[in-house]
């Protein structure tokens, strides 16, 4: 039985690899650009690029169940490329957003509901991943913090619940198992809802020092993050955070119900990347 995985360089996608390796699955493990992809080894490495038919085929044959990332364009054919190629069962990494209140118009809500859609149109068996926050978005904190700089962002008493990556591939290579919960959607999410400022406190209390914070404006945060995130995605972030200002988010016990640990905290997930954080 070989598992293709998809998007095996991402934060995601590696560790579901990592995974199912060590569990001694036949795999093949995609990216756009394979040359660039170190696997371990006895792992097959196939070029695919989500939003390109012409890869599907040839990466997805002979494969029996697969990890998927989420792309709106070339969904509908990717799926039915899974379903001639023979494939029982696939797990999608879509987004909490999707079951948000405003997913209608919500951009970020959208992409992933377009490919859920096309997904649930098809005849393939499905598990799909509904994650929240990620921890590892703490990551953009990462080079204020280790050269003593204030933390610069909006919101800062918006809430998210961080889910540990870890725990989103735990559940995925589950939803992957012999005993694959088809025809399912799991909302995950960390085990408490916390404030971006809770979230620096927790790291600076770890370091050991003080992490200052300086709150943007709104205008600020659009001139600031606009750099790097499409307009549309900012938009919809900004205003999903603007909504829990001190409001916390709901927490799902998922994470525990399909792997029967609890879910890692953030505390854990500081621990686990505190390297990230501190000063040379
Ligand atoms: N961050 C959050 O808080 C959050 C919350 C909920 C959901 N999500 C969703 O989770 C996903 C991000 O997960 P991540 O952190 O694991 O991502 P990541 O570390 O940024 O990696 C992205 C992966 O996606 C692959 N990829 C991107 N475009 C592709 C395409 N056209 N064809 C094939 N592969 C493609 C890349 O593969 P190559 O470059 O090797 O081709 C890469 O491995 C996104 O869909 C995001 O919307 C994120």
């Amino acid at each position: 039985m070989t598992i293709l995985v998809t998007g095996a360089r991402g934060s995601i996608g590696r560790r579901v690899l990592d995974r199912l390796h060590a569990a001694g699955h036949t795999l093949r493990a995609s990216s756009r650009t394979p040359g660039e992809l170190g696997v371990p080894a006895g792992v097959d490495v196939a070029a695919l690029d989500l939003n390109r038919p012409r890869t599907f085929d040839a990466a997805l044959r002979g494969a029996d169940k697969a990890f998927l990332y989420a792309e709106p364009e070339g969904a509908k054919e990717l799926f039915a490329a899974a379903a001639r190629a023979g494939v029982r069962h696939v797990v999608l990494l879509s987004s909490s957003t999707v079951g948000d209140p405003g997913a209608e118009t919500d951009p970020l809500a959208l992409h992933h509901a377009a490919v859920e859609d096309a997904l649930a149109a098809s005849a393939l068996s499905a598990t799909v991943l509904r994650p929240g926050a990620f921890a590892g978005n703490a990551f953009g904190w990462s080079e204020a913090v280790r050269s003593g700089q204030p933390v610069r962002l909006p919101y800062a008493r918006a809430h998210t619940a961080p889910v540990h990556e870890d725990d989103i591939a735990d559940v995925a290579v589950a939803a992957l198992g012999a005993e694959a919960p088809a025809g399912r959607t799991l909302t995950l999410t960390g085990p408490r809802s916390l404030s971006f400022r809770e979230q620096i406190g927790i790291l600076a209390a770890l370091l050991r020092r003080e992490i200052p914070v300086h709150e943007l404006t709104r205008q600020e945060a659009v001139e600031q993050m606009g750099r790097f995130v499409p307009a549309p995605v900012l938009t919809s972030l900004l205003d999903q955070w603007a909504a829990s200002v001190d409001r916390p988010v709901t927490v799902t016990d998922t994470v525990e119900r399909v792997t029967g640990h609890p879910a890692r905290t953030f505390q854990q997930w500081a621990e686990d990347h505190l390297g990230a954080f501190a000063q040379d």
